[in-house]
């Protein structure tokens, strides 16, 4: 008989999470744990990244889970027996010896295996427990519309944790007030998944009771926030009560990580990189006139800018770049302090690189030395799909699904019916993003994987902050610089 699900910390009502500052959600475990609660703890929103915290989980359990926050968050997993199966699948007391792969982890699928599911709730459900460890202050967990395989399973997970805030970008997020109402009420959830060349419909779903037992307390349903490029999505999302979320955060293309393609023809500069235009930015007004909380995200970073959006309608700013540069961010301590080291020299360049991402979307890249952002290590990098997050899957007959990656080796792309033009420039982000916060893979043959560092473009906050903290920041710095 299941135990009953562990409410470590009451969660707080939507109404009363108006922070100035949320820390936004970065991938893959950059936002981890200890950056999401510091920031909570600041007084604003901390937000926990959803992206692959089932590899996360269980590449840390294989790194011996240093000091045992895992297993302390594990412990209060209202199903011991499928938190038990996981440590005991993942954990190495003695640390995975340097050179020795991890284990792979189910990739994610249509029909996930049950182990697979379990991975999958049990991480997001430690992530969360643990941002929120120790005190009442909301916290929140960043999911992506592209990977909608992991949606139910990640949601339900942070909802076990009682997590107070969602929010997704990276495409419509259309179905997410759905799912939670669903997860709420324990109620088995599922999304509809876009296969390439579908001739039928295709979903994915969990069923919560399988995870808490029978219980009529609902769970806490979390707050909604649908990160958006432009406002006619914030129109198009508010205007039908079965897709509309309870707040915006309007992002620009200033931002770290992956932006929302430019409009109209893609152009491109000199160098490669598109060109955004006015028309690029939302028209904050028209989000102001939907009536909804907003908060305004890219290139928010230097003080004053909180009043600027206050002004201009919004509850505050959503700020990544300046968070993955401190202390607690998971970003790797070697290549943050490299990062910092060319900021403080005014040699740090961030290029908004239009093939990088295989999801298509253009994708901010740091010029780190050793990085994927010298064309040489890129080029020495033998293509290898082995995580597959930004696997999409397409339809071989009708009910029969597979899965490709323009990431992934050429043959086996093309093999799938995908176009090799597909393929040009693109970069492994799963293993790349993964490296960078110290969980590279090592292959048989002793290749490590290199790491692909993403921040924003607009640094003139994080150049402030360094001059005042040239040591580097905390968490609560990068608050104080953003409220001052
Ligand atoms: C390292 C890094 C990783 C990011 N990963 C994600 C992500 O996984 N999902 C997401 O919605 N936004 C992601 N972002 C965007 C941030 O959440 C945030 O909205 C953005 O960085 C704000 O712009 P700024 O960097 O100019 O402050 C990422 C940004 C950075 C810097």
């Amino acid at each position: 008989m299941a135990a009953a699900p562990a409410r470590p910390t009451r969660s707080t009502p939507a109404a009363a999470i108006r922070p100035h500052v949320i820390q936004g959600g970065m991938g893959v475990a950059v936002s981890s744990w200890p950056l999401a609660r510091a920031v909570s703890l600041a007084g604003q929103l901390g937000v926990v990244s959803g992206t692959a915290l089932d590899v996360v989980t269980a590449r840390r359990l294989q790194d011996g889970d240093v000091g045992g926050h895992l297993r302390r968050a594990l412990a209060h997993f209202p199903v011991p027996a499928m938190a038990a199966r996981v440590v005991e699948r993942y954990f190495r007391p003695d640390a995975r010896p340097p050179g020795l792969p991890y284990l792979p982890v189910p990739k994610l699928g249509l029909r996930p295996s049950a182990r697979a599911t379990e991975l999958s709730v049990v991480a997001s459900f430690a992530e969360v427990w643990l941002a929120k460890e120790g005190h009442t202050r909301a916290v929140g967990i960043n999911l992506l519309e592209k990977i909608q395989m992991a949606t139910p399973s990640a949601v339900l997970g942070a909802m076990l944790a009682g997590v107070d805030v969602v929010l997704m970008g990276a495409g419509i997020p259309a179905q997410m007030p759905r799912l939670l109402d669903r997860l709420a009420r324990r109620e088995p959830a599922s999304v509809d998944v876009r296969v390439d060349g579908a001739t039928t419909g295709y979903e994915v779903g969990v069923d919560p009771q399988a995870f808490t037992g029978a219980h009529d307390e609902p769970l806490h349903r979390p707050m909604f926030l649908a990160v958006i490029a432009a406002h006619v999505l914030a129109v198009h999302l508010a205007r039908d009560a079965a897709t509309a979320p309870d707040g915006f955060v309007v992002e620009g293309h200033r931002a770290g990580g992956h932006n929302a393609p430019a409009r109209g023809r893609p152009v491109l500069t000199d160098d490669g990189q598109p060109v955004f235009g006015p028309r690029d930015d939302a028209d904050l007004a028209a989000v102001a006139a939907v009536g909804l909380p907003f908060w305004i995200g890219g290139g928010q970073g230097a003080p004053g800018q909180v009043r600027r959006a206050r002004e201009a309608g919004a509850v505050g700013v959503q700020v990544g770049s300046l968070f993955a540069l401190a202390e607690e961010s998971g970003l790797d301590p070697d290549l943050r302090g490299r990062a910092l080291a060319d900021l403080a020299a005014g040699t740090l360049e961030v290029r908004t690189d239009p093939r990088a991402s295989p999801t298509g979307f253009p994708f901010k890249v740091a010029r780190l030395a050793g990085t994927q952002s010298d064309p040489e290590v890129h080029a020495a990098r033998e293509r290898l799909c082995d995580v597959g997050h930004l696997r999409v899957p397409f339809e071989r007959a009708p009910g029969s699904v597979g899965y490709r990656c323009p990431g992934e080796p050429l043959a086996a792309y093309v093999e799938k019916g995908g176009d090799v033009a597909d393929t040009e420039g693109r970069t492994c982000l799963c293993n790349g993003l993964l490296a960078d916060v110290g969980l590279a893979q090592t292959r048989r043959d002793g290749y490590v994987e290199p790491a692909l560092v993403t921040l924003g473009s607009d640094l003139d906050g994080a150049r402030d902050l360094a001059l005042r903290h040239p040591a580097g920041w905390t968490a609560a710095d990068v608050v104080d610089h953003l409220l001052a």
